[in-house]
């Protein structure tokens, strides 16, 4: 089958849908998501929105916080752009119907919240279940919308663009994109998706870790198609680690929002101490690489298996009013947060590189835009400040939307390329799931060993040896084996780890979420610059 549109959205969390909705006033807009709709990692979402609406707070200070939280790779016009944007970009949420939560004496004032890193309440909230708040306006908006057509449990496999396809680039040697491949995961058929804007939004991949807070859709697919097709893709190295999960068997990445610590949750060890104010002056509101590699040393230290984050010393109805989410979670788990301390871990949460885009949200391939966690905008530097990603996705849905509909053109000029069908070649079913499954699990434990939250030159070097093995043996499945789901996913965990790596060995100094044992200090004379990377 091939299918035709003006607007390819790749991906169905805010960023994605955030853009269908608006540019669905000017042209045919097409979604792909590989699951249902809302798996997404803006489904699971807690802490909030960052913006500047109280009146303590000011534009200059959440730029300063956001800078400081950079560590100096953040492009200071992209963090003003992001900041001075928040309030009528959530205002544009607010109509559409998303209910963020209100102050009990002024139900015309957000309840703000706070985070580490921010030096005001800025936290725009709906209790600790902001994303799926969010999610559910945009979904229910989406599905309504009669230019808008959505094609669940789709999955893309490879983007077309021109030198793919013609075995050549544009004029300036300039690669473009005209859509993607992509396979219909319940009858296994490949269909050609032709667009004249091709958006990636797909998110995270913070399943490339053992241990993360991200779905199990977070596996990398938009990076790894865009790197693949040859775009440029920038400081994949600063992996965030959210300093709080839940640590239990029975728990999969179940997040303990930050917004824990921002209303007084203390973090402790086994025998009720609290080791903050040992690593940092903002105790346990430092900033998140700062609170996680607190942990991850008070761990190595003790051999324990967990901290405790312990929320027990506020009133139990303010808990459970703030946290309904966290505390029924807890308590179907036997832990009554109101009474005693959550088990917590460290986990892989957020990439803050990605596909390196413009303040326009445009890649380095013409017609290929990228928003949300898939992109590296220039906003998050170094280390991203909490709550700051659901806004950057909803400014630069709007930034792309200006871009695009300029790019477009009239409908009436437009002569779509034409595109030969996907061939299986000789390709045979694979028998075998182990042949996915083993590579699958031997990623994720050697990127959580040794690429984690503290890095050496060896281990890093260790890895990159290994993946480049791994990367042999799928791409041979590639060519003999049908295509599922499990093994597109796999193929492009493979390649955000190998991105990862790559980057990693290029930055011989620590900064932000990169520490690196081998390169204790931060060396600006030469790494204060993104690392940047392109499959040649
Ligand atoms: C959290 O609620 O702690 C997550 C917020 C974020 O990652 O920005």
């Amino acid at each position: 089958m091939e299918i035709k549109t003006d607007f390819l959205v790749i991906g169905s969390g805010i960023a994605g849908l955030s853009f269908a909705l608006k540019a669905a006033r000017y042209g045919e807009v097409t979604i792909v998501t590989k699951k249902a709709m809302v798996d997404t990692s803006t489904n699971l979402a807690q802490g909030g929105i960052a913006a500047v609406t109280g009146p303590d707070d000011s534009f200059e200070l959440h730029i300063a916080d956001t800078l400081r939280s950079g560590d100096g790779l953040s492009r200071p016009d992209v963090v003003g752009l992001v900041v001075k944007e928040a309030p009528e970009r959530i205002k544009e949420l607010v109509d559409i119907g998303v209910q963020f939560t209100t102050r009990p004496e002024n139900q015309t004032h957000f309840d703000l919240g706070k985070e580490g890193g921010h030096s005001r309440r800025r936290i725009v909230h709906a209790q600790d279940l902001t994303g799926q708040e969010i999610e559910r306006a945009l979904v229910a908006r989406t599905r309504e919308n009669p230019r808008i057509t959505i094609y669940e449990n789709h999955v893309a496999i490879d983007l077309l663009t021109r030198g793919k396809l013609l075995k050549k680039k544009g004029k300036d040697n300039q690669e473009t994109c005209f859509g993607a491949y992509v396979l219909d995961t319940q009858t296994g058929s490949i269909h050609t998706f032709l667009a004249r804007i091709t958006l990636l939004c797909t998110g995270g991949a913070g399943k490339v870790y053992l241990y993360t807070s991200n779905p199990d859709i977070a596996t990398g697919d938009g990076m790894a198609m865009a790197y693949r097709a040859g775009a440029r893709m920038a400081n994949m190295e600063f992996v965030q680690f959210h300093p709080t999960c839940l640590y239990h068997p029975k728990a999969k990445n179940f997040l303990i929002s930050e917004a824990v610590r921002g209303e007084g949750g203390i973090l402790i060890d086994k025998h009720g101490r609290a080791f903050m104010e040992k690593y940092d002056l903002l105790k346990d509101l430092a900033l998140r690489d700062a609170v996680a590699r607190a942990i991850d040393a008070e761990l190595k230290k003790s051999g324990d298996d967990c901290v405790y984050l312990d929320i027990s010393h506020r009133p139990a109805d303010f808990i459970k009013n703030r946290f309904p989410n966290i505390y029924q979670k807890c308590l179907s788990l036997g832990i009554d947060i109101t009474g005693e301390p959550i088990p917590v871990v460290p986990a892989a949460h957020y990439m803050c590189g990605g596909i390196l885009t413009d303040i326009y949200a445009r890649s380095s391939i013409a017609g290929l835009y990228a928003i949300g966690e898939t992109a590296c905008t220039g906003l998050h530097g170094a280390n991203r400040l909490a709550s700051n990603s659901l806004l950057e996705a909803v400014v630069f849905a709007h930034q792309a939307l200006l871009s695009s509909i300029e790019e477009i053109g009239p409908k009436s000029s437009y002569t779509p390329p034409s595109v030969p069908p996907w061939d299986p070649g000789g390709a045979v079913d694979l028998q075998e799931s182990v042949l996915i499954s083993h590579n699958w699990d031997g990623i994720r434990r050697l990127m959580w060993n040794y690429v984690g939250i503290v890095r050496t030159d060896k281990r890093l070097a260790l890895a990159q040896k290994r993946l480049d093995f791994m990367q042999k043996e799928i791409q041979q499945h590639y060519w003999d084996y049908i295509i599922t789901g499990d093994f597109l996913e796999l193929r492009n965990l493979a390649t955000v780890a190998e991105l990862i790596v790559t980057c990693a060995l290029l930055r011989k100094e620590s900064r932000g979420l990169h520490y690196n044992l081998d390169h204790l200090s931060k060396d600006d004379a030469h790494y204060k610059k993104d690392t940047i990377i392109w499959r040649q």
